[in-house]
């Protein structure tokens, strides 16, 4: 998708952002993956793609977190800005790409950044020869099912007592062919539409905005 314009990019993930992508995830998922994880991800696995979606330039964090003042204290750097909004990454394995996570930082929610990056995602799998999508979702996952539909994911089948806390069971969903007409045609207009929306979100206004989430329409 072309970002010219928008506030956002989407770039590789990469191993030093790995600390704020964990933040994200700590605040995102019942059961957060590690650190580790994520390196094993990024350094060993080959079949993993993993994208991060970033702010034009990075953000000065309103309040001073715990750390911060913590770090301070003891005469270390505070922590940088906010420099990731969201992430997500899949497995392609014989032309299925599994998307494996997906997830927005709390207070940047529901401004487009998860369809930018579940695009991206769909867009990079494509690009590497991916034939459908498919992932597990928390049946009470009503957001995250929203955005998966939207994009012509499907209900396929149910994972009984799928999460290990809890044990919540997981729909599994999957879209058409990637290159379908019917999937390419109802893919390009709904990137029109989200492309319009960021940009009549965030265009008009001053890139300070960007600062103060909450003063967002
Ligand atoms: C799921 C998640 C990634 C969505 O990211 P987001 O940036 O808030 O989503 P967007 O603003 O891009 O919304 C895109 C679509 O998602 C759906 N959606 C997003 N938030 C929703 C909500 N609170 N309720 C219902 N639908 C929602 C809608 O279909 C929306 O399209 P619309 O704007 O045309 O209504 C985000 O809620 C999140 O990080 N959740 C925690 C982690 C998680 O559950 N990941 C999924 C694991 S399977």
């Amino acid at each position: 998708m072309n970002l010219n314009g928008l506030p956002y990019v989407i770039e590789p993930m990469q191993l030093p952002d790995v600390a704020e992508v964990m933040e994200i995830e700590r605040l995102s998922f019942p059961s957060p993956w590690s650190a580790r994880a994520y390196r094993y991800e990024l350094q060993e696995n080959n079949l993993s793609h993993h994208l991060v979606a970033r702010p034009q330039r990075p953000l000065a964090k309103k309040e001073p977190g715990f750390l911060d003042r913590l770090q301070r204290s003891l005469g270390a750097a505070a922590s940088p800005g906010v420099s990731i909004l969201g992430y997500g990454g899949f497995w392609l394995m014989a032309g299925e790409a599994h998307i494996s996570t997906i997830a927005v930082r709390p207070e940047w929610r529901q401004r487009g950044i998860g369809e930018l990056l579940l695009v991206a995602m769909l867009e990079r799998a494509v690009e590497l020869g991916g034939d459908v999508a498919t992932l597990e979702v928390r049946v009470s996952n009503v957001a995250a099912q929203s955005l998966y539909h939207k994009y012509g994911f499907a209900k396929v089948g149910l994972r009984p007592r799928y999460y290990s806390d809890g044990g919540e069971d997981a729909l599994i969903m999957t879209t058409k062919h990637l290159t379908s007409a019917a999937f390419q045609s109802a893919f390009q207009r709904l990137k029109a539409e989200l492309r319009q929306k960021l940009v009549e979100r965030f265009s008009p206004q001053p890139q300070e905005v960007l600062d103060s989430p909450s003063t967002i329409p």
